[in-house]
């Protein structure tokens, strides 16, 4: 298969049965956002934001976008920036893991850190006021309507199409813009009103359930705001779920799927399973999303107490 750009490599990723950890009275599946080009699902919000910007005249040939970033959003505008030619500087919180920045700096990117301390709306003021100051371009994933828009145009009708002629009853997601939430949500509740919406949330900061946001691992989701792109009324039910479910589910992933994703995958895998054995009736079949993969968490709480040296065998 031969493409003009990398950019035309961006979506389209593969839908796969879950074989050993789905109980046996529910069919599950997983769609794989790892499989595109950096990896994550915010592949498809950068390019939505940037073609979206080009095409009204706000983003000029040249300009530099900033934006404040947990890391995958990041690198992801990195890689599109670097395909058509923008700069690209990232605020990133410093407690985000340091192969996010190293990426972002190999897709010469610009990053700069932000105290923890300051959260996400604290980030989102430091982008704001810097790119203000100096007449750069503001991707703005969390207010932005391209974001949204984007998984409306590509991740929902990805899943309808493969779907089609097929049940699918549930379907679940997390949070941190809110874009593939309610973009694929709203999509679902166009073409398949009968397709249960689940929405998936750190315990320490279940912000759609109306709890107080407390620091929480799952890196990407749920920052200390509720963003104006995403659609409170698409999601019929809300499942939390605890960081070490997060880990726990990831890793059962890989060993026993052979799925190597992140930390937010593995939380919506175990939201997918509280699905399965709390709500799902036999023969319900449910299809989870893994926004990215296990590759940029080594140095993270989800490789804890993973060996470095020789096994014993
Ligand atoms: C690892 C990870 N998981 C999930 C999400 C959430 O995706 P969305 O911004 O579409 O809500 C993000 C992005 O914020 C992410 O980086």
């Amino acid at each position: 298969m031969i493409h003009d750009s990398i950019l035309d490599t961006v979506g389209n990723t593969p839908i796969v049965r879950i074989n050993r950890l789905a109980p046996s009275h529910v069919t599950m599946y997983v769609k794989c956002e790892f499989f595109n080009p950096m990896s994550s699902v915010k592949d498809r919000l950068a390019l939505g934001v940037i073609l979206d910007a080009e095409a009204r005249g706000t983003l000029k040939p040249g300009q530099t976008v900033v934006e404040a970033t947990s890391g995958n959003t990041g690198i992801a505008l990195a890689m599109v920036c670097a395909a058509r030619g923008y700069p690209f500087i990232a605020f990133m919180s410093d407690s985000f893991s340091i192969e996010r920045r190293k990426l972002m700096r190999a897709l010469g990117a610009k990053v700069v850190l932000v105290p923890a301390a300051l959260r996400g709306t604290g980030l989102v003021e430091a982008a704001e006021a810097f790119a203000t100051k100096h007449g750069h371009f503001l991707a703005r994933q969390f207010e932005n309507e391209a974001n949204p828009a984007y998984h409306r145009n590509t991740t929902g009708p990805e899943i309808l199409t493969d779907f089609a002629g097929k049940r699918l009853d549930w379907y679940v997601s997390g949070w941190g813009t809110g874009g593939t939430l309610t973009g694929v949500g709203q999509m679902l509740k166009l073409a398949r009103p009968e397709t249960r919406i689940v929405a998936t949330e750190p315990v320490a900061a279940s912000m759609l359930a109306g709890k107080e946001w407390t620091p929480h691992k799952i890196q990407g989701w749920t920052p200390n705001l509720v963003p104006a792109v995403l659609d409170r009324n698409v999601f019929d039910h809300d499942l939390p779920v605890t960081d070490e479910q997060a880990r726990d589910t990831a890793r059962a992933l890989a060993q026993r799927e052979g799925i190597f994703c992140g930390l937010s995958a593995g939380g919506t895998f175990a939201a997918a399973l509280r699905v399965a054995n709390e709500l799902a009736q036999p023969g319900d079949v449910i299809l989870a999303m893994l926004p990215d993969t296990g590759e940029r968490y080594l140095s993270t709480f989800l490789f804890e107490g993973i060996n470095e040296g020789t096994d014993e065998v």
